[in-house]
């Protein structure tokens, strides 16, 4: 399996809105490999969910594995939210924004309609922070982060922290 690099904010290839997978292509070898190649850089990060736009692929589909054990991938291809109700806020963090934490404000429950990997359609209900990490995968695909739910100023402050952080890192 390759680890793939993970492209980092304000990288403006991040902001590219993803197209819809072709349902043909699911069972492609390359396209599985690219899943696998998903789930381990996100379990490497370590993470709890990776987009492909994160990794500059920019088509509608994600990995999530939110269990303790890191044993229950779960894939969304071209994913749709049905129904989204109420609403919780939680402390996020993106791999696309390292180090960076702040509480945002999402639906609470939450019904996905996807393809698995597998090439079937499901459906998911769920709350919680499944519902959170899926809305934030799929803000990916729409060329959205989470910092964008902060104000310009704190988002700025964001910005000025990561080039420091990578000035100092670099030399
Ligand atoms: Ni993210």
């Amino acid at each position: 399996m390759t680890l793939l690099s993970i492209l980092e904010f304000p990288d403006p290839r991040l902001r590219t809105r993803a197209t819809p997978v072709d349902p043909a292509r699911i069972a492609d070898p390359a396209f599985q490999a690219l899943l696998d190649d998903m789930l381990h850089t996100m379990y490497e990060a370590p993470g709890i969910g990776l987009a492909a736009s994160q990794v500059d692929v920019h088509q509608r589909f994600m990995v999530i594995d939110i269990s303790e054990e890191k044993d229950q991938p779960q894939v969304f291809i071209n994913p749709e939210i049905t129904l989204a109700d109420g609403h919780q806020v939680y402390q996020e963090g993106c791999l696309s924004v390292p180090g960076i934490f702040a509480d945002v404000t999402r639906a609470n429950q939450i019904t996905v309609k996807a393809i698995g990997r597998n090439g079937q359609p499901f459906e998911l209900s769920t709350d919680g922070l499944l519902a959170i990490c899926i809305q934030h995968e799929m803000d990916h695909l729409e060329g959205k982060l989470f910092v964008d739910y902060l104000s310009p100023l704190k988002r700025d402050m964001v910005r000025k922290k990561l080039e420091k952080a990578r000035r100092s890192s670099a030399a």
